[in-house]
């Protein structure tokens, strides 16, 4: 292990919309290291199926939800195709922030931290608890209930219940 020190995290994500849960874990991370960079992943989505939002909407969206607070000055919003670990070597990032909400997302982020160390052992995978507040909040609930129609005000910031009003026909 290096005895290097980390200033500069990653975190990384499908952000297929970012919602208040992720916003709230890049401020934890924002709090914990001077350098962090949003990782949008182009991914292939979950079962097979693509991303409701292309990843340029999805960094645009992130991007705007981000400048809305000083809590995110520093943090910089960036694409990524491949592999995490080649990403974190390009730009020079030593770790990897991900929040945790419940013991169900432990076995997903055990075993994904598993493969990025066989991958890359000098980068370091972090955890961080989110907020309880937003413990039931998942980019693919905000989906669904803006697919039904729901409002989704009190899960995304506006820049997100917008777009997805223009998506989905969702209230706002
Ligand atoms: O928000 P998500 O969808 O749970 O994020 C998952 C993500 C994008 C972090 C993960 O799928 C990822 O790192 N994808 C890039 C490809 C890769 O490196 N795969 C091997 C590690 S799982």
């Amino acid at each position: 292990m290096s005895n290097e020190h980390v200033s500069h995290v990653v975190v990384p994500g499908t952000f297929d919309p970012i919602t208040y849960g992720h916003l709230d874990v890049i401020a934890r991370a924002r709090r914990l290291f001077p350098k962090v960079t949003v990782a949008v992943a182009a991914s292939l989505g979950k079962n097979g199926t693509g991303p409701v939002f292309s990843l340029d909407e999805r960094v645009e969206m992130i991007s705007s939800a981000l400048a809305d607070s000083p809590s995110f000055e520093g943090v910089e919003v960036r694409p990524f195709t491949g592999l995490l670990m080649n990403f974190c070597h390009e730009i020079g990032a030593g770790g990897v922030v991900k929040g945790l909400r419940a013991m169900t997302d432990f076995e997903y982020e055990l075993q994904q931290a598993d493969l990025n160390y066989r991958l890359s052992p000098g980068t370091e995978s972090i955890f961080v608890m989110g907020s309880p507040e937003f413990g039931y909040v998942s980019s693919s609930i905000v989906r669904e209930l803006a697919a039904l129609g729901s409002d989704v005000s009190f899960l995304v910031p506006p820049v997100v219940a917008e777009r997805l009003a223009e998506r989905f026909g969702a209230a706002r």
